[in-house]
């Protein structure tokens, strides 16, 4: 298990939007500039105080006058901390890490000043390290300042994870051959985060324990649950043909009971076989009008009773496999179901493919490229009421 975590930590360990937006407004006020807004802030930070200044000013400003503003904003925002919060469940997590012999590290792009007012007054001796901006190394997302809480630490990057809640984060991440645990508290969107290529996302502080726990693998796994939305509309591009493969050699690793059921998968590239595909049901079948591939599932009814739950299971490994694929799905539910003219959907499909007799049809997949976005899930509850731990 990695047992060092360094963490970012603006929008990561602590909320420090107010007091970041305070000290700004008052430096451009300085400077008969307007203020920013807390929002405006949020998208300013993460890429060190030179880049927040430069955006909060909104307009031409010299490298000179920069540097000035930049003297008068550090110490007077070092000063002027009244507002920042470790973010619910933060002390809790770090706590309980250093009881399980974790070693922590801050490692940010904030200027020195803050950072060391911030750490001491908030989060005392919990971290042993903390690399702030400094003139001597490139700031993240290269890797140096990472290298130089692990050198001050005396570990290795097998031994590290790194913790932040932005793009820069996740290129620090992965500049520096570690996992990022990407935090959707902070200061980015989730879908900021996907895109810019994270591929663990964690929603509190108490998952994010949880999860440096179990390894990131199982954090990864949870991440795939957490992305699987049910997509229905569907780029105009072909799944590639080694795509179509592996999702069928995952499908064929599907549990089924005694293995009597064989089920049998039927990957349909053809626009008008699909088309026919989506009118064997009345509501719902709207995903097979733009997807490029259909996946029949279909399992013989006399050769085993629990022929359902046997194709079921399969149908969300294929949705799983689709979604790690970078590609999206949506289940067709065929079986128990009617088209327009009462006409039962799962004799209806039998008709279109013409299978054999006694094969019946829980359900089609519509798989492609997204065409929608869809948020994340989120972390589920534990409190859910649906969970009972005996
Ligand atoms: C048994 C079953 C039948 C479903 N049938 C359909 C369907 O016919 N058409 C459809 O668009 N979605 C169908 N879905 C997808 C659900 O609507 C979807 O999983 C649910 O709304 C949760 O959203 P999510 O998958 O994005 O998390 C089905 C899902 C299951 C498990």
């Amino acid at each position: 298990m990695r047992k060092t975590v360094l963490f970012d930590l603006d929008g990561t360990l602590l909320d420090t939007l107010q007091d970041i937006t305070s000290a700004t407004n008052e430096i451009l006020s300085r400077y008969g500039r307007a203020a920013c807004t807390v929002a405006e802030m949020r998208d300013f930070v993460g890429n060190g105080a030179r880049h927040q200044f430069r955006s909060s000013w909104k307009g031409d400003i010299s490298e000179e006058l920069l540097d000035e503003a930049l003297e008068l904003y550090r110490p007077y925002y070092a000063a002027h901390i009244p507002d920042t919060r470790p973010y619910d469940g933060i002390i809790e997590l770090l706590k309980g890490l250093k009881a399980d012999g974790f070693r922590m590290a801050v490692v940010t792009n904030k200027p020195v000043l803050p950072t060391t007012s911030l750490c001491n007054k908030l989060l005392g001796d919990l971290v042993d390290v903390v690399v702030a901006e400094s003139p001597e190394r490139p700031k993240k997302p290269a890797p140096d300042m990472v290298e130089e809480a692990m050198r001050q630490l005396g570990v290795t990057r097998d031994d590290c994870v790194y913790v932040g809640d932005s793009e820069v984060d996740v290129a620090t991440g992965r500049n520096s051959g570690m996992p990022c645990y990407a935090c959707t508290w902070g200061y980015r969107d989730t879908d900021v985060l996907l895109r810019s290529g994270a591929d663990i996302l964690v929603d509190s502080a108490e998952e994010l324990g949880r999860m440096l726990r179990c390894g990131e693998k199982s954090a990864r796994l949870m991440t795939l649950l957490k992305r699987r939305r049910s997509v229905r509309k569907f780029e105009d591009r072909p799944v590639e043909e080694e795509k179509i493969r592996a999702l069928l050699s995952a499908a064929l690793l599907a549990p089924t009971s005694r293995s009597l059921s064989e089920v049998e998968y039927r990957a349909i590239t053809d626009r008008t076989v699909i088309g026919f595909l989506a009118q064997c049901k009345e509501h719902g079948a709207g995903p097979l009008t733009t997807a490029p591939l259909a996946l029949v599932l279909t399992a013989d009814a006399d050769k085993a009773d629990t022929w359902i739950e046997d194709s079921s299971l399969a149908a969300i490994v294929l949705q799983l496999m689709a979604e790690e694929l970078g590609l999206a799905s949506c289940w067709i539910q065929m079986h128990l179901r009617k088209d327009e003219g009462d006409f039962d959907a799962e004799e209806n499909v039998a008709r279109v493919l013409g299978l054999p007799k006694g094969r019946r049809c829980v359900c089609v997949l519509a798989i492609g490229y997204r065409a929608e976005e869809k948020e994340a899930n989120r972390e589920p509850s534990l409190k859910d009421l649906r969970i009972h731990r005996l």
